[in-house]
Protein backbone atom coordinates (compact mmCIF):
# COMPACT_ATOMS: atom_id res chain seq x y z
CA UNK A 1 0.00 0.00 0.00
CA UNK A 2 1.45 3.07 -1.00
CA UNK A 3 1.56 5.51 1.72
CA UNK A 4 -0.80 8.73 1.56
CA UNK A 5 2.39 11.50 0.91
CA UNK A 6 4.01 8.67 -1.65
CA UNK A 7 0.39 8.99 -3.01
CA UNK A 8 0.16 12.49 -3.35
CA UNK A 9 3.73 12.44 -5.13
CA UNK A 10 2.20 10.42 -7.49
CA UNK A 11 -0.78 12.69 -7.95
CA UNK A 12 1.40 16.10 -8.34
CA UNK A 13 3.91 14.19 -10.69
CA UNK A 14 0.80 12.88 -12.87
CA UNK A 15 -0.38 16.75 -13.09
CA UNK A 16 3.31 17.84 -13.91
CA UNK A 17 3.06 15.42 -16.93
CA UNK A 18 0.05 16.62 -17.77
CA UNK A 19 1.18 20.07 -17.91
CA UNK A 20 4.14 19.22 -19.98
CA UNK A 21 1.54 17.24 -22.25
CA UNK A 22 -0.38 19.88 -22.75
CA UNK A 23 2.01 22.48 -23.30
CA UNK A 24 3.82 20.49 -26.00
CA UNK A 25 0.39 20.00 -27.64
CA UNK A 26 -0.18 23.55 -27.86
CA UNK A 27 3.54 23.95 -28.92
CA UNK A 28 2.84 21.21 -31.39
CA UNK A 29 -0.74 22.78 -32.52
CA UNK A 30 0.91 26.34 -32.91
CA UNK A 31 3.75 25.05 -34.80
CA UNK A 32 2.94 22.13 -37.22
CA UNK A 33 -0.76 22.89 -37.81
CA UNK A 34 -3.39 19.58 -37.67
CA UNK A 35 -0.74 16.78 -37.13
CA UNK A 36 -2.71 16.86 -33.22
CA UNK A 37 -6.05 16.74 -35.07
CA UNK A 38 -5.27 14.23 -37.52
CA UNK A 39 -3.91 11.82 -35.24
CA UNK A 40 -7.06 11.85 -32.89
CA UNK A 41 -9.25 12.26 -35.41
CA UNK A 42 -7.46 8.94 -36.86
CA UNK A 43 -8.01 7.60 -33.29
CA UNK A 44 -12.00 8.24 -32.96
CA UNK A 45 -12.08 6.75 -35.82
CA UNK A 46 -10.33 3.54 -34.88
CA UNK A 47 -12.73 3.65 -31.91
CA UNK A 48 -15.31 3.51 -34.75
CA UNK A 49 -13.79 0.90 -36.41
CA UNK A 50 -13.26 -1.54 -33.14
CA UNK A 51 -17.37 -0.90 -32.18
CA UNK A 52 -18.28 -1.64 -36.28
CA UNK A 53 -16.48 -4.96 -35.93
CA UNK A 54 -17.19 -5.71 -32.22
CA UNK A 55 -20.95 -4.90 -32.18
CA UNK A 56 -22.46 -6.67 -34.85
CA UNK A 57 -21.17 -10.10 -34.21
CA UNK A 58 -21.90 -9.45 -30.64
CA UNK A 59 -25.62 -8.33 -31.44
CA UNK A 60 -25.86 -11.48 -33.84
CA UNK A 61 -25.06 -13.38 -31.34
CA UNK A 62 -27.48 -11.94 -28.63
CA UNK A 63 -30.55 -12.47 -31.69
CA UNK A 64 -29.61 -15.86 -32.92
CA UNK A 65 -29.76 -16.92 -29.16
CA UNK A 66 -33.19 -15.79 -29.41
CA UNK A 67 -34.23 -16.48 -32.74
CA UNK A 68 -33.02 -20.20 -32.22
CA UNK A 69 -35.72 -21.12 -29.81
CA UNK A 70 -38.54 -18.96 -31.13
CA UNK A 71 -38.50 -19.94 -35.34
CA UNK A 72 -38.24 -23.50 -34.68
CA UNK A 73 -41.24 -24.82 -37.33
CA UNK A 74 -44.43 -25.59 -35.39
CA UNK A 75 -44.39 -29.62 -34.85
CA UNK A 76 -41.13 -30.16 -35.10
CA UNK A 77 -39.02 -31.98 -32.25
CA UNK A 78 -35.51 -32.64 -31.24
CA UNK A 79 -34.99 -36.48 -30.95
CA UNK A 80 -31.51 -37.97 -29.00
CA UNK A 81 -30.58 -40.07 -31.51
CA UNK A 82 -28.25 -41.25 -29.08
CA UNK A 83 -24.50 -40.29 -28.35
CA UNK A 84 -26.07 -37.08 -27.12
CA UNK A 85 -26.88 -35.94 -30.52
CA UNK A 86 -30.28 -34.12 -31.24
CA UNK A 87 -31.85 -33.93 -34.67
CA UNK A 88 -34.24 -31.92 -35.82
CA UNK A 89 -37.33 -33.89 -37.51
CA UNK A 90 -40.54 -32.39 -38.42
CA UNK A 91 -43.71 -34.54 -38.78
CA UNK A 92 -46.77 -33.72 -40.34
CA UNK A 93 -50.11 -35.27 -41.07
CA UNK A 94 -50.85 -38.91 -40.27
CA UNK A 95 -51.16 -42.23 -41.76
CA UNK A 96 -49.16 -45.12 -44.03
CA UNK A 97 -46.64 -45.20 -45.78
CA UNK A 98 -44.64 -42.39 -44.44
CA UNK A 99 -42.97 -39.88 -46.90
CA UNK A 100 -39.53 -38.94 -45.87
CA UNK A 101 -37.78 -36.02 -47.46
CA UNK A 102 -34.55 -35.53 -47.67
CA UNK A 103 -33.30 -31.58 -48.86
CA UNK A 104 -30.75 -30.31 -51.27
CA UNK A 105 -27.36 -29.72 -50.64
CA UNK A 106 -26.81 -27.31 -48.15
CA UNK A 107 -30.84 -26.89 -47.10
CA UNK A 108 -32.98 -26.96 -44.24
CA UNK A 109 -36.54 -28.30 -43.91
CA UNK A 110 -38.03 -24.91 -45.14
CA UNK A 111 -36.91 -25.94 -48.84
CA UNK A 112 -39.98 -28.84 -48.60
CA UNK A 113 -42.44 -26.75 -46.80
CA UNK A 114 -45.04 -26.55 -49.44
CA UNK A 115 -44.78 -30.14 -50.72
CA UNK A 116 -45.30 -31.50 -47.37
CA UNK A 117 -48.23 -29.44 -46.63
CA UNK A 118 -49.77 -30.73 -49.54
CA UNK A 119 -49.04 -34.53 -48.98
CA UNK A 120 -49.80 -33.90 -45.35
CA UNK A 121 -53.54 -34.19 -45.86
CA UNK A 122 -53.24 -37.89 -47.18
CA UNK A 123 -49.95 -39.73 -45.02
CA UNK A 124 -47.71 -38.68 -42.53
CA UNK A 125 -44.43 -36.75 -44.04
CA UNK A 126 -41.77 -36.22 -42.25
CA UNK A 127 -38.77 -34.28 -42.86
CA UNK A 128 -35.62 -33.52 -40.79
CA UNK A 129 -32.59 -31.20 -40.44
CA UNK A 130 -28.60 -32.95 -41.30
CA UNK A 131 -26.24 -32.02 -38.42
CA UNK A 132 -25.77 -28.52 -38.26
CA UNK A 133 -28.02 -27.53 -40.65
CA UNK A 134 -31.28 -26.15 -39.67
CA UNK A 135 -32.67 -26.80 -36.13
CA UNK A 136 -30.15 -29.88 -35.75
CA UNK A 137 -26.68 -28.69 -33.85
CA UNK A 138 -23.24 -28.91 -35.42
CA UNK A 139 -21.40 -31.84 -33.76
CA UNK A 140 -18.19 -30.45 -31.72
CA UNK A 141 -14.89 -31.52 -32.97
CA UNK A 142 -14.93 -34.14 -29.75
CA UNK A 143 -18.26 -35.51 -30.29
CA UNK A 144 -17.24 -37.87 -33.65
CA UNK A 145 -18.99 -40.89 -33.60
CA UNK A 146 -17.85 -43.64 -34.83
CA UNK A 147 -19.22 -43.73 -38.47
CA UNK A 148 -17.71 -40.12 -38.76
CA UNK A 149 -14.38 -41.81 -38.64
CA UNK A 150 -15.26 -44.53 -41.33
CA UNK A 151 -17.15 -41.89 -44.04
CA UNK A 152 -15.63 -38.52 -42.79
CA UNK A 153 -17.10 -35.48 -42.19
CA UNK A 154 -20.28 -34.26 -43.93
CA UNK A 155 -20.32 -37.32 -46.45
CA UNK A 156 -23.26 -39.72 -47.56
CA UNK A 157 -21.90 -42.78 -45.67
CA UNK A 158 -21.99 -40.11 -42.34
CA UNK A 159 -25.67 -38.70 -42.91
CA UNK A 160 -27.20 -41.74 -43.73
CA UNK A 161 -25.65 -43.33 -40.42
CA UNK A 162 -27.87 -40.28 -38.80
CA UNK A 163 -30.87 -40.63 -40.52
CA UNK A 164 -31.38 -44.27 -40.44
CA UNK A 165 -30.57 -43.30 -36.44
CA UNK A 166 -33.26 -40.57 -36.74
CA UNK A 167 -35.99 -42.55 -37.78
CA UNK A 168 -35.52 -45.31 -35.37
CA UNK A 169 -35.20 -43.35 -32.33
CA UNK A 170 -38.19 -41.98 -33.86
CA UNK A 171 -40.40 -44.90 -34.30
CA UNK A 172 -41.12 -44.03 -37.81
CA UNK A 173 -42.97 -46.83 -39.54
CA UNK A 174 -41.61 -49.11 -42.17
CA UNK A 175 -41.41 -49.04 -45.37
CA UNK A 176 -41.46 -45.77 -46.05
CA UNK A 177 -41.01 -43.90 -49.61
CA UNK A 178 -37.48 -41.91 -49.20
CA UNK A 179 -37.42 -39.42 -51.96
CA UNK A 180 -34.11 -36.99 -51.80
CA UNK A 181 -33.12 -34.19 -53.80
CA UNK A 182 -29.57 -33.54 -55.09
CA UNK A 183 -27.59 -34.36 -51.86
CA UNK A 184 -30.68 -35.78 -50.18
CA UNK A 185 -31.03 -37.97 -53.41
CA UNK A 186 -27.89 -39.22 -53.05
CA UNK A 187 -28.24 -40.01 -49.29
CA UNK A 188 -31.56 -41.52 -50.61
CA UNK A 189 -30.05 -43.55 -53.04
CA UNK A 190 -26.82 -44.55 -50.30
CA UNK A 191 -30.00 -45.41 -47.60
CA UNK A 192 -31.85 -48.10 -50.20
CA UNK A 193 -29.12 -49.67 -51.29
CA UNK A 194 -28.02 -50.46 -47.66
CA UNK A 195 -31.11 -50.48 -46.10
CA UNK A 196 -33.36 -52.06 -49.03
CA UNK A 197 -36.60 -53.54 -46.99
CA UNK A 198 -36.64 -50.03 -45.08
CA UNK A 199 -37.86 -48.31 -48.38
CA UNK A 200 -41.17 -49.32 -50.31
CA UNK A 201 -40.23 -46.67 -52.88
CA UNK A 202 -37.26 -44.70 -53.86
CA UNK A 203 -37.95 -41.04 -55.98
CA UNK A 204 -34.97 -38.92 -56.63
CA UNK A 205 -35.50 -35.15 -57.17
CA UNK A 206 -32.85 -34.49 -59.67
CA UNK A 207 -30.25 -36.39 -59.10
CA UNK A 208 -26.37 -35.85 -58.88
CA UNK A 209 -24.56 -37.77 -61.60
CA UNK A 210 -21.50 -39.60 -59.68
CA UNK A 211 -19.08 -39.26 -62.45
CA UNK A 212 -19.94 -34.89 -62.41
CA UNK A 213 -16.92 -34.35 -60.26
CA UNK A 214 -14.30 -36.69 -62.66
CA UNK A 215 -15.13 -33.16 -64.73
CA UNK A 216 -12.38 -31.06 -64.57
CA UNK A 217 -14.96 -27.77 -65.68
CA UNK A 218 -17.00 -29.09 -63.30
CA UNK A 219 -14.35 -29.44 -60.36
CA UNK A 220 -12.83 -25.51 -61.73
CA UNK A 221 -16.59 -24.40 -61.49
CA UNK A 222 -17.70 -26.01 -57.76
CA UNK A 223 -14.32 -25.63 -55.77
CA UNK A 224 -13.28 -22.38 -57.79
CA UNK A 225 -16.61 -20.03 -58.32
CA UNK A 226 -19.67 -21.74 -56.10
CA UNK A 227 -17.51 -23.17 -52.52
CA UNK A 228 -15.42 -18.99 -52.51
CA UNK A 229 -19.02 -17.52 -53.07
CA UNK A 230 -20.20 -19.98 -49.56
CA UNK A 231 -17.16 -19.25 -47.56
CA UNK A 232 -18.24 -15.54 -48.23
CA UNK A 233 -21.30 -16.51 -46.69
CA UNK A 234 -20.25 -17.54 -43.70
CA UNK A 235 -17.67 -15.07 -42.92
CA UNK A 236 -20.30 -12.49 -43.75
CA UNK A 237 -22.66 -14.93 -41.26
CA UNK A 238 -19.63 -14.85 -38.49
CA UNK A 239 -18.76 -11.34 -38.13
CA UNK A 240 -22.75 -10.10 -38.43
CA UNK A 241 -22.34 -8.37 -41.52
CA UNK A 242 -25.15 -10.55 -43.38
CA UNK A 243 -27.59 -9.77 -40.39
CA UNK A 244 -26.72 -6.08 -41.09
CA UNK A 245 -27.24 -6.40 -45.12
CA UNK A 246 -30.58 -8.12 -43.99
CA UNK A 247 -31.92 -5.63 -41.94
CA UNK A 248 -31.02 -3.06 -44.92
CA UNK A 249 -32.40 -5.15 -47.47
CA UNK A 250 -29.22 -5.43 -49.41
CA UNK A 251 -29.46 -9.28 -49.35
CA UNK A 252 -32.56 -11.75 -49.59
CA UNK A 253 -32.82 -15.35 -48.71
CA UNK A 254 -33.19 -17.84 -51.46
CA UNK A 255 -36.09 -19.11 -51.30
CA UNK A 256 -38.74 -16.97 -51.90
CA UNK A 257 -42.17 -16.83 -53.70
CA UNK A 258 -45.35 -16.08 -52.39
CA UNK A 259 -48.02 -17.21 -49.59
CA UNK A 260 -44.62 -17.86 -47.74
CA UNK A 261 -45.97 -17.74 -44.07
CA UNK A 262 -44.06 -14.12 -42.11
CA UNK A 263 -42.49 -16.96 -39.88
CA UNK A 264 -40.66 -18.92 -42.52
CA UNK A 265 -39.11 -15.53 -44.06
CA UNK A 266 -37.96 -14.78 -40.36
CA UNK A 267 -36.53 -18.14 -39.94
CA UNK A 268 -34.87 -17.81 -43.66
CA UNK A 269 -33.15 -14.99 -42.45
CA UNK A 270 -32.19 -16.77 -39.52
CA UNK A 271 -30.59 -19.03 -41.23
CA UNK A 272 -28.83 -17.13 -43.38
CA UNK A 273 -27.39 -14.92 -40.74
CA UNK A 274 -26.25 -18.24 -38.58
CA UNK A 275 -22.84 -18.92 -38.98
CA UNK A 276 -23.07 -22.54 -37.85
CA UNK A 277 -25.81 -23.21 -40.56
CA UNK A 278 -23.87 -21.68 -43.18
CA UNK A 279 -20.54 -23.64 -42.63
CA UNK A 280 -22.57 -26.68 -42.48
CA UNK A 281 -23.81 -26.12 -45.89
CA UNK A 282 -20.31 -25.01 -46.70
CA UNK A 283 -18.94 -28.35 -45.65
CA UNK A 284 -21.82 -30.79 -47.23
CA UNK A 285 -20.82 -28.95 -50.72
CA UNK A 286 -16.64 -29.04 -49.99
CA UNK A 287 -17.09 -33.17 -49.64
CA UNK A 288 -20.23 -33.76 -52.09
CA UNK A 289 -17.36 -35.19 -54.36
CA UNK A 290 -15.92 -37.45 -51.62
CA UNK A 291 -20.25 -38.03 -51.51
CA UNK A 292 -21.25 -38.93 -54.99
CA UNK A 293 -17.77 -41.38 -54.81
CA UNK A 294 -19.09 -43.43 -51.74
CA UNK A 295 -22.81 -44.00 -53.60
CA UNK A 296 -21.11 -44.68 -56.19
CA UNK A 297 -18.79 -47.59 -54.79
CA UNK A 298 -22.05 -48.73 -52.83
CA UNK A 299 -24.20 -49.20 -55.69
CA UNK A 300 -21.50 -51.28 -57.47
CA UNK A 301 -21.58 -53.35 -54.68
CA UNK A 302 -24.93 -53.93 -53.30
CA UNK A 303 -27.03 -53.20 -56.49
CA UNK A 304 -30.86 -52.43 -56.02
CA UNK A 305 -32.87 -55.82 -56.03
CA UNK A 306 -35.77 -54.73 -58.75
CA UNK A 307 -38.35 -55.31 -55.85
CA UNK A 308 -37.53 -51.65 -54.96
CA UNK A 309 -39.72 -49.24 -57.61
CA UNK A 310 -37.70 -45.99 -58.15
CA UNK A 311 -39.18 -42.74 -59.72
CA UNK A 312 -37.13 -39.86 -61.22
CA UNK A 313 -38.10 -36.39 -61.22
CA UNK A 314 -36.40 -33.84 -63.53
CA UNK A 315 -36.99 -30.28 -65.03
CA UNK A 316 -36.62 -29.36 -68.86
CA UNK A 317 -35.08 -26.18 -67.85
CA UNK A 318 -31.46 -25.21 -66.96
CA UNK A 319 -30.05 -23.34 -64.08
CA UNK A 320 -29.62 -20.15 -64.76
CA UNK A 321 -26.44 -19.85 -61.79
CA UNK A 322 -25.08 -21.97 -63.59
CA UNK A 323 -22.97 -21.46 -66.93
CA UNK A 324 -24.98 -22.90 -70.27
CA UNK A 325 -22.31 -25.84 -71.16
CA UNK A 326 -21.98 -26.67 -67.57
CA UNK A 327 -26.04 -27.49 -67.65
CA UNK A 328 -25.23 -29.31 -70.70
CA UNK A 329 -22.79 -31.29 -69.24
CA UNK A 330 -24.98 -31.86 -66.00
CA UNK A 331 -27.89 -33.11 -68.57
CA UNK A 332 -25.84 -35.50 -70.40
CA UNK A 333 -24.21 -37.21 -67.27
CA UNK A 334 -27.40 -37.22 -65.98
CA UNK A 335 -28.99 -39.08 -68.43
CA UNK A 336 -26.04 -41.79 -68.83
CA UNK A 337 -26.24 -42.51 -64.95
CA UNK A 338 -29.70 -42.63 -65.07
CA UNK A 339 -29.99 -45.22 -67.96
CA UNK A 340 -27.17 -46.97 -66.04
CA UNK A 341 -28.01 -47.39 -62.83
CA UNK A 342 -31.75 -47.12 -62.73
CA UNK A 343 -33.08 -48.41 -66.20
CA UNK A 344 -36.18 -49.36 -65.46
CA UNK A 345 -36.94 -46.27 -63.08
CA UNK A 346 -39.90 -44.18 -63.89
CA UNK A 347 -38.78 -41.19 -65.44
CA UNK A 348 -41.13 -37.75 -64.77
CA UNK A 349 -40.35 -34.42 -67.10
CA UNK A 350 -41.84 -31.61 -65.64
CA UNK A 351 -42.19 -28.79 -67.94
CA UNK A 352 -41.14 -25.42 -67.15
CA UNK A 353 -38.85 -26.06 -64.04
CA UNK A 354 -35.50 -26.63 -63.24
CA UNK A 355 -33.46 -27.20 -60.27
CA UNK A 356 -35.83 -24.96 -57.89
CA UNK A 357 -38.68 -27.08 -58.38
CA UNK A 358 -39.58 -27.88 -55.04
CA UNK A 359 -40.25 -24.59 -53.73
CA UNK A 360 -40.93 -23.09 -57.35
CA UNK A 361 -43.53 -26.38 -58.80
CA UNK A 362 -44.28 -27.89 -55.17
CA UNK A 363 -47.25 -28.76 -56.33
CA UNK A 364 -46.15 -30.45 -59.69
CA UNK A 365 -43.98 -33.28 -57.37
CA UNK A 366 -46.30 -33.58 -54.55
CA UNK A 367 -48.92 -34.47 -57.77
CA UNK A 368 -46.55 -37.27 -58.43
CA UNK A 369 -45.90 -38.43 -54.79
CA UNK A 370 -49.43 -38.40 -54.13
CA UNK A 371 -50.02 -40.93 -56.80
CA UNK A 372 -47.02 -43.23 -55.62
CA UNK A 373 -48.93 -43.02 -51.63
CA UNK A 374 -52.52 -43.39 -53.47
CA UNK A 375 -50.71 -47.09 -55.05
CA UNK A 376 -49.09 -48.31 -51.66
CA UNK A 377 -52.70 -47.67 -49.96
CA UNK A 378 -54.89 -49.19 -52.24
CA UNK A 379 -51.88 -52.41 -52.36
CA UNK A 380 -52.31 -51.97 -48.42
C1 LIG B 1 -16.76 -31.46 -25.89
O1 LIG B 1 -16.13 -30.25 -25.52
C2 LIG B 1 -17.02 -29.29 -24.97
C3 LIG B 1 -16.24 -28.02 -24.69
O2 LIG B 1 -15.08 -27.95 -25.41
C4 LIG B 1 -17.66 -29.84 -23.71
O3 LIG B 1 -18.58 -28.91 -23.19
C5 LIG B 1 -18.37 -31.15 -24.03
O4 LIG B 1 -18.91 -31.72 -22.85
C6 LIG B 1 -17.43 -32.13 -24.70
N1 LIG B 1 -18.19 -33.29 -25.13
C7 LIG B 1 -17.80 -34.55 -24.95
C8 LIG B 1 -18.68 -35.63 -25.48
O5 LIG B 1 -16.74 -34.82 -24.40
C1 LIG C 1 -12.59 -34.32 -53.50
O1 LIG C 1 -12.00 -33.05 -53.68
C2 LIG C 1 -10.94 -32.77 -52.77
C3 LIG C 1 -10.52 -31.34 -52.98
O2 LIG C 1 -10.46 -30.99 -54.32
C4 LIG C 1 -9.82 -33.78 -53.01
O3 LIG C 1 -8.77 -33.54 -52.11
C5 LIG C 1 -10.35 -35.19 -52.82
O4 LIG C 1 -9.36 -36.13 -53.12
C6 LIG C 1 -11.56 -35.42 -53.73
N1 LIG C 1 -12.13 -36.72 -53.41
C7 LIG C 1 -12.54 -37.58 -54.34
C8 LIG C 1 -13.14 -38.86 -53.86
O5 LIG C 1 -12.43 -37.35 -55.53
Amino acid sequence: MPTSTEAQASVNETLRSDRKDSNQRQHTQTGTGGRWFSSSFLLNVGKCLILIIIIPPFLNYASLQREGQMLMPKGGQIVDIGLGQGMHLLCKGKGKPVVILDAPTGMSTDVWLHVQDNLATQTQVCTYDRTGLGFSKRLMQNETSASERVWGMSTTGRMVEDLHRLLQAAGIARPFILVGSELGALNSRFYTHIHDLEVSDLVLIDPIPEDLFEEDQWKDYWYGKLLPSLQVKQFSAATGLSRMLIILGAIEPNIQGENLPEEFVQRQKYLLSNPAHQSSAVDEHFFLNESAAQVRDISKFKPLTRRTPVTVITGDSFDQQIPEHLNQMVARLQKKFLEESYPSANHIHIKGTDRQMIYKKPSAISQHLRKLVNQRQGKQ
